[in-house]
């Protein structure tokens, strides 16, 4: 099994993030920090606690818990995306319980004095025990992958405060960026737009990053045929794959987890045609799923290659581009790495894995 902390900002497809992260038998899920982006900071950890109550993080052996993180970017106003996920961040999603409910609020994680134990704190102090708790004649056995399926702005700043800490953690994963490609401007990502300065920090910092880019999750649409099996657990594949044209009605949902997932779909379905048009009239993306399922199983992913990534910081038309240096431009800057070398990351070198394409067969 893998070690995980998780940083969400859920946000529709983070939802389907966590609920990997809570299912899959190989993914530890240590615990899970909120930050701004596609709702305010107090959206985002309410969403957290609500999704993990309704997906099971109740019922797991060891207690699992949200910790609420930065409610700004590093410099810039904080951004939202109220088209693409309503204005609380969770739009038209049914099934899920309240704020108010106390097994809800349970799942926020508090001192013995009832405090909120923020982001950082949470991380710093689940790492720290992870740490020590593992450390065979002075060697991790085992290290653990931060996960960011939102701003980076929680990891940015566990970077600046704990660098004594960055040897614990295996890798940095995570959704944010595109190769030549954007969705929040002509080149701008949104994870990246809404907080670049604190990407950039990530991306310097002594620690393998993995990016999962928009062009690999444009690949990963949650089709209609997709919807109708999530819906129908007897639905055979055979059934879809040679039926007619006709639209299929939606059959009733078998139970409220995938009655709750059908309108997550539905809501983020209708909300990227009516943003970005036809191109997804086929289904939407679910950008941060990929994040879990790249840490769950790296083999569906098979092409991916080390390159110098920057965060553009000061562009007039550019600002929150990742720029990948795909034709090693800047090798000259430094001594040569071997893709597989997993020391010299960070500031002075190729410093990130870009992932190439899903095996979505
Ligand atoms: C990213 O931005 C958010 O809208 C999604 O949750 C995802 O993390 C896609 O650009
Ligand atoms: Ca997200």
């Amino acid at each position: 099994t893998k070690a995980i902390w998780l940083d969400v900002d859920p946000g529709h497809d983070d939802a389907t993030a966590m609920m990997l992260a809570l299912n899959l038998p190989n993914i530890r899920l240590m615990g899970i920090s909120t930050v701004h982006g596609n709702a305010s900071s107090h959206h985002t950890a309410m969403n957290a606690a609500r999704c993990l109550f309704a997906f099971g993080g109740d019922e797991l052996e060891h207690k699992v818990l949200v910790y609420p993180g930065a409610s700004h970017p590093l410099i810039l106003p904080a951004k939202h995306d109220p088209e693409i996920h309503g204005p609380d961040g969770l739009g038209g999603v049914e099934g899920l319980p309240s704020v108010d409910e106390p097994k809800v609020q349970a799942l926020i994680a508090r001192d013995e004095e009832g405090q909120v134990i923020r982001a950082l704190e949470g991380m710093a102090g689940h790492i720290k025990r992870f740490w020590n708790d593992g450390k065979n004649n002075g060697e991790l056995k085992e290290k653990v992958t931060i996960v960011s399926c939102g701003p980076m702005t929680n990891l940015a700043l566990f970077i600046s405060v704990y660098p004594e800490l960055l040897e614990a953690v295996e890798e940095f994963v995570f959704m944010g960026g595109g190769v030549g490609l954007g969705n929040r401007s002509a080149v701008a990502e949104f994870n990246i737009l809404c907080d670049p300065h604190a990407a950039q920090i990530v991306l310097d910092a002594p620690v393998p990053t993995v990016m999962i880019p928009l062009n690999v999750t444009h690949t990963a649409i949650f089709t209609r045929e997709i919807h109708l099996r999530l819906l129908s657990p007897d639905f055979s594949r055979s059934n879809h794959l040679s039926g007619s044209s006709t639209p299929l009605p939606l059959p009733q949902p078998a139970t409220p987890l995938r009655h709750t997932l059908s309108t997550l779909i539905t809501f983020f379905s209708s909300a990227y045609v009516s943003t970005f048009g036809s191109q997804f009239a086929s289904g939407p993306p679910l950008h941060d799923a990929l994040t879990i399922a790249y840490v769950a199983f790296p083999e569906l992913f098979p092409e991916r290659k080390r390159y110098r990534v920057d965060v553009e910081l000061s562009g007039v038309h550019t600002m929150g581009e990742t720029v990948v240096d795909l034709y090693g431009y800047r090798d000259g800057e430094w001594n040569k790495f071997d893709d597989n070398d997993r020391q010299n990351w960070g500031r002075e070198g190729k410093n990130c894995i870009v992932v190439q394409t899903l095996n979505v067969d």
